[in-house]
């Protein structure tokens, strides 16, 4: 700003209040949900309502053309790093209880960066992304304060793993276990925390605050007042249980944005919020849910749209009068969130990272510029293979169709391989049919949409336009190019096993087997 160059004591205070000379560095509290479908907020439809998310996202700008991953730990690997999963090896999977792996350590995080431009950091929740090793550990990438859970999954009242994972208490305070939430609720806990750190906020730094949910994963537990005045509405007990979770989750982000307003500091802070997958479906306690992403195709794990894309949208005074109350369809997905956080809201920069996939997208979302993202590689996993395929597009081009994969490019999207879960899941208690996505020829192993037109996934387009096909084969043939191997080792159970180490049945880092 051109007066605080000519008055020297703004200079000065601008400077002690930010690491960017004269410009006042927003708060970023980043809201990221767990297997929360696209239908599962009130504004795509849900039976139940989400009052605070709505609110919030009306007010905002809501994200109609946005992505995250198929599971949890490779959208938060992106999240984390700006990174596709090809150059991470982290392109098969999740990180399971007693995997010896973690977000590679040499590649620089959200945290480190957010850090460095002179926030506080803090993680509320799950993180995901490893802690066989102690360098795996939030705190040692970037986050000064953590509380929550290091796994994928865990009961959401005694904090324990699930089994067949092995067993474990599954809840650390920075390093160390924090037995004192065993039996509280982890909605509760998350959100408590979450405005502990907001009334603590200091004057002196920006707050950065990642609020990780752990619901409405499974396992479907909730307390009984959330289920109580839902119970008119569904017959499906799990559909109940998982509307319940929304709905406590829903409360928690209006008593967060709350305490942002009695702290006086909401007018300065950007609430974004995010999906981390596509909704889950069935009875497997680990794997499965109640989520539900009608009227898309597909579910978690799944390349077919109702696995990727994802409720997000960005709420701020600091938006731009006219895009508050807007819907952006630009392309954005969640690698973008890296420097749009880092250089377009933190005014910082991204020097020391590896090569960037995300795009900085704050001008499209704070302005409703245009995206200069065109293209969107969603993965290649070559740990998923199918045989077989129609001869006619195997041969098309150099890239192995048998390998699970899909790129988007403007309006066109390709899959090819093993996609997954494919069908129409209706909402339970809706009234709706669940349509069977069998239709296709079984030896169907590329697709193509237009997800513009189409974004349903009805219409398989890869006969009418083999040309589009195989400039997109061509595409993935390129990236398969540049993929680092994947890392994807054996569990090495004994060594993780918590109640076996003499460590009280707490996850912890372990001594990995060479
Ligand atoms: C949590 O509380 C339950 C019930 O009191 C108890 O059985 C269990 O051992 C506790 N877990 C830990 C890790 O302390
Ligand atoms: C808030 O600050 C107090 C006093 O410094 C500290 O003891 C407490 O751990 C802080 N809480 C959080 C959630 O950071
Ligand atoms: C970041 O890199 C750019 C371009 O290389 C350079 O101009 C700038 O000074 C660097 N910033 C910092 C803080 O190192």
């Amino acid at each position: 700003m051109a007066c605080n160059i000519l008055n020297p004591i703004l200079v000065f205070l601008s400077f002690q209040f930010s690491a960017v000379v004269g410009y006042k560095q927003p708060n970023v509290i980043f809201i990221l949900t767990d297997d929360q479908g696209y239908r599962d907020v009130g504004y795509h439809g849900a039976l139940f309502d989400t009052p605070v998310i709505d609110k919030l996202a009306a007010e905002g700008v809501k994200l109609e053309n946005y992505y995250v991953q198929t599971r949890c730990s490779p959208t938060r690997s992106q999240l984390m790093t700006g990174r596709y999963q090809i150059r991470t090896g982290l392109q098969h999977g999740v990180f399971t209880d007693s995997i010896p792996s973690c977000l590679p350590t040499d590649e620089i995080t959200l945290a480190q960066k957010m850090k460095e431009a002179g926030y506080s950091t803090h993680l509320v929740g799950k993180w995901h992304l490893g802690y066989y090793d102690e360098a795996c550990l939030p705190n040692n990438r970037g986050f000064d304060s953590f509380l929550g859970l290091y796994l994928g999954v865990a009961t959401h009242y005694s904090h324990r793993s699930i089994p067949p994972l092995v067993d474990g208490y599954d809840f650390h305070r920075n390093y160390l276990p924090a037995f004192e939430y065993n039996g509280t609720y982890s909605t509760h806990v998350f959100t408590d925390e979450a405005i502990d750190i907001i009334k603590n906020k200091t004057e002196d730094k920006p707050l950065f605050l990642y609020l990780s949910y752990q619901a409405p994963h499974s396992p479907l537990e909730v307390p009984d007042e959330y289920k109580e005045p839902l119970r008119g509405i569904f017959t499906d007990e799990n559909r109940l249980s998982y509307a319940a979770m929304v709905s406590c989750l829903d409360e928690g982000i209006g008593k967060v944005v709350d305490a942002l307003k009695e702290t006086g500091i909401y007018e300065d802070t950007i609430i974004i919020f995010s999906s981390d997958n596509g909704g889950a479906v069935g009875s497997d306690v680990i794997q499965g849910g109640a989520g539900n992403n009608w009227p898309l195709r597909g579910f978690k794990f799944s390349l077919f749209e109702g696995g990727i894309r994802a409720v997000g949208f960005v709420h701020s005074p600091l938006l731009s009068g006219n895009v508050k109350g807007t819907i952006n369809n630009r392309l954005i997905h969640v690698s973008d969130w890296f420097p749009t956080i880092v250089e377009g809201i933190a005014g910082w920069n991204t020097n020391g990272t590896k090569p960037l996939d995300g795009i900085n997208q704050w001008n499209t979302i704070k302005y409703g510029t245009r995206s200069s993202r065109l293209e969107l590689l969603h993965n290649i996993n070559p740990l998923n293979v199918v045989s077989g395929g129609r001869d006619w597009i195997v041969n098309m081009s150099l890239f192995d169709v048998s390998i699970e994969a899909a790129i988007r490019y403007r309006n066109w999207k390709l899959l090819t391989g093993n996609t997954g879960q494919t069908g129409w899941i209706a909402p339970p208690d809706s009234g709706l049919t669940t349509i069977n996505g069998q239709s296709s020829p079984t030896d169907q192993i590329v697709w193509l949409y237009n997800v513009r037109k189409d974004p349903l996934e009805m219409n398989d387009l890869s006969e009418a336009y083999p040309m589009v096909v195989k400039f997109l084969l061509t595409k993935l043939y390129n990236y398969h190019n540049q993929s680092v191997s994947v890392f994807f080792p054996a569990p090495q159970r004994e060594q993780a096993d918590p109640c076996l180490n003499g460590n009280d049945c707490v996850f912890d880092p372990w001594v990995p087997v060479p």
